[in-house]
């Protein structure tokens, strides 16, 4: 593989109810269970090839209005994972951050994602990301309204407004912008995952449902990443003499 790595890589792990079904599991949220194995494996492989950072879409806003019983499932699995996983973490260096609005969907889970992340803060092989009751339209709004109340005095939108400080708000979670993003299960569309940042992210899908992926996939989009020319808004020529 070349050297041309992606630094961030951003995951839509999809395809965990369709692999319920095909596999005759009785629920269809069973597949969550199963795509905790394809985590495991995913993050071997970037801690493997080196990757600074890998931000994985977990549960959307949108997720919290499916049945009770799924988002419970989903809750207590995200519980036991980071109660089972926290030593494996620390010891292969991954760092935990979380993104999104935790609190609104469990007091519990978000004092246990502000205790791993405080575990985890001196780890530095691998930032690792976790969006959990997160949409991008809501991070960006959060981040208009922090520059609103934080501002002493009245606003003046060319001031107090602009690209760059936006950008400033609503990366503080993140290290970088991602390079390549990945989803799985067959669909092509981003369902309101980190849009601010992925303005000029590397696209990536995949076929293959969740539970099934494993670290070959994900290098095999690597791979992919590898070969592409990002040129960022600029033409050919001008890129390349920047
Ligand atoms: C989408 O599949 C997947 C989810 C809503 C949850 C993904 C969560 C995990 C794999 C657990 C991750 C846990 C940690 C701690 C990182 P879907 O149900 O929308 O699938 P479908 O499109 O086939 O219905």
């Amino acid at each position: 593989m070349s050297n041309n790595l992606p630094n961030h890589v951003a995951i839509i792990m999809d395809g965990n109810g369709r692999w319920s079904m095909l596999n005759q599991c009785k629920n269809r949220w069973d597949g969550h269970k199963y795509g905790i194995n394809a985590v495991r494996d995913v993050i071997k492989g970037a801690v493997e090839k080196k990757i600074k950072t890998l931000t994985l879409f977990a549960f959307s806003k949108e997720n919290h209005q499916r049945s009770a019983f799924e988002v419970n499932a989903l809750i207590n699995l995200f519980r036991e994972c980071l109660t089972r996983e926290i030593d494996q973490l620390i010891q292969n260096g991954v760092k935990l951050k979380f993104i999104g609005d935790i609190n609104a969907l469990s007091e519990d889970l978000a004092i246990m994602a502000k205790d791993v992340e405080h575990r985890t803060k001196q780890c530095n092989q691998l930032n690792l990301n976790l969006a959990i009751n997160y949409s991008g339209r809501w991070h960006i709004t959060e981040a208009i309204k922090s520059l609103i109340t934080n501002k002493e005095g009245s606003i003046n939108p060319d001031h107090n407004i602009s690209e760059a400080q936006i950008t400033k708000v609503i990366n503080q979670d993140f290290i970088s912008e991602p390079d390549l993003m990945i989803r799985t299960g067959g669909e092509f569309r981003i369902s309101n995952f980190i849009l601010w940042q992925l303005a000029y992210t590397e696209l990536f899908f995949d076929e293959k449902l969740w539970p099934d992926y494993d670290k070959y996939d994900f290098f095999r989009a690597l791979q992919s990443f590898s070969k592409r020319k990002r040129r960022f808004g600029l033409e050919d020529a001008q890129e390349q003499f920047a």
